[in-house]
């Protein structure tokens, strides 16, 4: 570090024509989606207004002890009222595509029965506003926010129904401007942690046989509510799901460890994303659960089979793999006590799990196109002097998780799009406010939002289209 650069002292770089093209190698295509990312009670606020009903987050953000800071979704972002706002600086970003979420309860207030119109008045102004600013909508349809009026939650069967219902009573509603619907977010997360480890809302602790009843109802919903999704909206709407399948990296990339890798990949998503390419549940989850496999009933496979127009994996962090001498032909690696971390404690930092949870999906299944619909992370983000947060460890994050993103763009894999998680700080779950993934920094006293460094950096690999 002690040398100057020859473009530090000011005369030209000594640049090869092979460093050139190394350079150029790093460009993205002309029309890659670059895009942002946020879910409905993170952002929105107004939990009480134009009709919106309860939901499972309402009563638990509200149960003393269940957020870390005592946080709600009550006000969050206040987006309800900003979004116009919020219009505006995904426009400053220049993104081309912005992926929201719907709140259940803002159109059927329990759950089901009958619509309120003041609850879709607000996507379609919202909607309609995205698409004046030139901005593609790609809307999630269930990210978590379960209105409480659905006795039983996701542990009745009817839940799935009620979905399915809503689902493609919202793609009637909106397919003639929406032409990228995804079911639901994250499966394991509005199941397993909600139901199981019940750090989630409605935050139980089942035993296995109802928590794997739970799944199936989970995937069934998205299962059907692809059905009642093509059955309603208009001819070219593309339909899909977000998910959040456990990712593996090989250990080195040897043809014995990325075959593990595929094999982890598909055996450790079994109830969920395996269940959803392949329509049935393999027999290794079966023979494991034992007695406590799903009840699955007459045509709830071919539902959750469903083919899709797309797959989008949110993609955060990832385990490494071998190949070893196990039943399942792998072995998951412990994450090191030293192995470098974002502010959530789950968050390792793992860039190459952008490309490998690209090249496993696509080796595995086929899909016929991806999106990347969320990655980001937390970091500390301490608001300097001059107001500005300059999150340099965020910036890094996201450069090295690109440059792996675009490893398998170079490779060819049919991946169409990016969404940053996320376009501002926001209500983080069962950790309140303690931890913020925005590139704006939103202050909640007053609700201004500022860019942060990383929304800079986003700015700029959006106008040039590469990374360096
Ligand atoms: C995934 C979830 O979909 C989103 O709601 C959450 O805020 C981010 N991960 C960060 O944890």
């Amino acid at each position: 570090l002690g040398g100057r650069t020859a473009a530090a002292q000011g005369g030209a770089p000594a640049v090869s024509a092979a460093g050139r093209g190394a350079a150029e190698a790093l460009s993205f295509p002309a029309d890659f989606q670059w895009g942002c990312a946020t879910a409905a009670y993170q952002i929105e606020g107004a939990v009480k207004e134009d009709g919106r009903g309860e939901t499972v987050w309402d009563v638990y953000a509200h149960t003393p002890g269940k957020t870390t800071d005592g946080g709600t979704g009550d006000v969050a972002c206040d987006s309800y009222h900003r979004y116009q706002e919020d219009i505006a600086l995904l426009k400053a970003l220049d993104v081309k595509a912005y992926r929201f979420s719907v709140a259940w309860s803002r159109i059927f207030p329990s759950g089901k029965g009958k619509p309120n119109q003041k609850g879709l008045d607000y996507y379609n102004r919202l909607i309609d506003g995205l698409l004046a600013a030139g901005i593609t909508p790609h809307m999630t349809l269930f990210h978590w926010d379960l209105p409480t009026g659905l006795r039983g939650g996701w542990q009745s069967r009817d839940t799935a129904y009620a979905f399915a219902d809503y689902a493609g009573f919202i793609a009637g509603k909106t397919s003639d401007r929406v032409k990228h619907i995804m079911t639901v977010n994250e499966l394991r997360c509005f199941t397993d942690l909600a139901y199981w480890n019940g750090n989630k809302a409605p935050g139980l602790r089942l035993p296995m046989d109802e928590v794997n009843q739970v799944r199936h109802h989970g995937v069934l919903a998205h299962g059907l509510g692809v059905q009642a999704i093509r059955a309603q909206a208009k001819a070219g709407t593309q339909v899909g799901l977000a998910d959040n399948a456990t990712i593996f990296v090989p250990a080195i990339e040897t043809a014995e460890h990325i075959e593990a890798t595929k094999k982890a990949m598909r055996e450790e998503n079994a109830m969920f994303l395996t269940a959803i390419m392949e329509g049935r549940y393999i027999d290794s989850y079966l023979s494991a659960q034992g007695k406590d496999a799903p009840k699955v009933q007459a045509g709830d496979m071919e539902a959750i089979g469903s083919p899709l127009d797309f797959l989008s994996l949110n993609v955060y962090t990832s385990n490494t793999v071998r190949a070893a001498a196990t039943p399942g032909g792998y072995e998951i690696l412990p994450h090191l006590a030293n192995s470098p971390r974002m502010a959530s404690p789950w968050l390792y930092m793992t860039p190459e799990a952008l490309y490998w949870s690209i090249r496993s999906v696509s080796e595995l299944w086929q899909p016929k196109k991806l999106y990347i619909s969320e990655n980001g992370c937390s970091a500390d983000d301490p608001v300097a002097p001059d107001g500005k947060v300059y999150d340099a460890d965020r910036v890094t994050y996201l450069r090295n998780y690109i440059t792996h993103l675009h490893r398998a763009v170079r490779e060819g894999y049919p991946i169409d799009g990016y969404f940053l998680w996320s376009l501002m700080d926001n209500f983080e779950w069962e950790d309140g406010y303690t931890k913020l993934f925005g590139i704006h920094h939103v202050d909640f006293k007053t609700q201004k939002r500022t860019p942060k460094l990383s929304a800079d950096w986003y700015r700029e690999l959006i106008r040039t289209g590469r990374l360096v």
